[in-house]
């Protein structure tokens, strides 16, 4: 089995390159199939996720044509299925974009139910009541979610959460609704805003997104386009945080800074200096940096997907600083992973304490979901000595290339498989 071999201790510096946003391209390709037309996506992110949900629309019969690794070409005119059922994509979480995607134009969809990392119970209970509102029958059979109407018509519903994946859903299957759609409370992400812009240019009438209130009037029908994703913030905060862990000083470049305030203020905060550019940011670490607090929100509110990450910077920060997870109940497993390489962190609830430490110690540890094995790799670029990470394909789907890029800053990674190339490793770094 793959794993990440760590040589810790160096602070990282020097310059990297964001790719796009992974959530926001899980929603646009499910878009892309909405038309008959031809939709050319760019600036796609080269990771699992994604490639697992092109090659699903492939099998559901789309023509996909890969321009380059960053660069799809979709024409959804050639479906003749509606059933959406296979291994890779059962273990997603944004296969359910095909329900919203398939119910607006053919105004049915069977689609698996959804996968995605283990960091709490993830009910679907708003997908299904917007869809419900919007005229479907839902149900669940056979491990599948099937959705069905006759005609889809706009309604007004009233999210009971804020939920980045229901408030997607709807938006996909309300654009090609009769009449209009009204959610409210609806979530607010950088993704949802860039779902919208990619509907509404090909076609689709979509206000307010970026507001807790959207106003969708539903089109006959959609045009094809050409949209580029917007950089994927999550990416570029675990270079930021990364960046005040190891002390180092990273230039991240092709990010969005405005996505990036609540990262950006908490780096001040901990004592890092912040540079911003129109399109970078720079984030230059403090030898001490101060313990703060965090509680994770929805947009524009600290993002759940940096939790883990901003605990390995208070790990390392003078003080005690807290956690709180507001979004997902299971989402410090992590913890037990960081105490093995010294971090002294105390979970009651869903808040974490974390009693800075003056350095970590490189262990053998697991990456139990994407974002926490984001966060232990950072962990093991701060620790001293050799830190190995199993169950690697968690951090795949979402970091394009993170080793590469971590090494193109000096960082001492690399991905082993076997015994030997563990030993070689050793031989190699320094
Ligand atoms: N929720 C419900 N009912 C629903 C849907 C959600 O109660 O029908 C609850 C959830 O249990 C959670 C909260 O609402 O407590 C927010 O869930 P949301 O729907 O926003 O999350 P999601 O769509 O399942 C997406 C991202 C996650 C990210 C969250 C929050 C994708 C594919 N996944 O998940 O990303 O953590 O939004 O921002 O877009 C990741 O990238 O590592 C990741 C886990």
């Amino acid at each position: 089995m793959e794993k990440y071999m760590i040589k810790g201790g160096t602070p990282l510096t020097g310059e990297v390159e964001i790719s796009g946003a992974k959530n926001a391209a899980l929603g646009i390709v499910a878009a892309a199939i909405m038309t008959d037309e031809t939709v050319t996506i760019e600036n796609l992110p080269d990771v699992r996720d994604i490639n697992v949900l092109i090659d699903t629309i492939a099998e559901i019969g789309a023509t996909v044509e890969r321009v380059n690794r960053h660069c799809v070409r979709i024409n959804g005119s050639t479906i003749h299925s509606v059933h959406v059922d296979n291994e890779q994509v059962k273990k997603i979480r944004g296969s359910y974009y095909l329900l919203g995607a398939l119910l607006g134009k053919f105004n049915k969809a069977e689609v698996t139910l959804p996968g995605g990392c283990n960091i709490g119970s993830r009910p679907i209970d708003q997908h299904d009541k917007g869809f419900t509102m919007l005229g479907a029958s839902v149900k669940i059979e056979y491990g599948m979610i099937v959705a069905e109407a006759e005609r889809l018509s706009g309604a007004h519903i009233f999210f009971d959460v804020v939920t980045v994946g229901a408030t997607i859903n709807v938006m996909l299957a309300a654009s090609l609704a009769e009449g209009n759609t009204i959610i409210e409370n609806a979530a607010k992400e950088p993704h949802i805003v860039d779902v919208a812009n990619m509907l509404n240019s090909m076609g689709a009438n979509i206000k307010g997104a970026g507001t807790d209130v959207i106003r969708i009037k539903g089109v006959s029908k959609l045009h094809g386009t050409e949209y580029s994703v917007i950089p994927d913030q999550i990416e570029a905060g675990t270079f930021m945080f990364a960046a005040a862990a190891t002390r180092g000083n990273i230039l991240v470049k092709n990010v969005i800074p405005k996505h990036l305030e609540a990262l950006t203020a908490k780096l001040y905060e901990v004592g890092c200096s912040v540079e911003e550019y129109d399109d970078a940011v720079r984030v230059i670490g403090n030898p001490i940096q101060k313990s703060s607090q965090v509680k994770t929100l929805p947009y524009p509110g600290f993002p759940t997907d940096m939790q883990p990450q901003i605990t390995v910077v208070f790990s390392l920060a003078k003080g005690t600083s807290t956690v709180t997870e507001s979004i997902f109940e299971n989402r410090f497993k992590y913890v037990d992973e960081l105490t093995k390489m010294g971090a002294k962190i105390r979970v009651e609830g869903n808040i974490a304490v974390i009693e800075g430490v003056d350095g970590l110690t490189g262990a053998n540890v697991n990456a139990l979901d994407l974002r926490a094995g984001a966060a232990l790799v950072v962990a093991g670029l701060c620790a001293e000595g050799y830190t190995t990470i199993d169950d690697i394909h968690y951090i795949q789907r979402g970091y394009e290339n993170f080793d590469q890029k971590l090494r193109s800053i000096g960082a001492q990674i690399e991905i082993v498989d076997s015994e030997k190339e563990e030993q070689k490793f050793k031989f190699q770094v320094i």
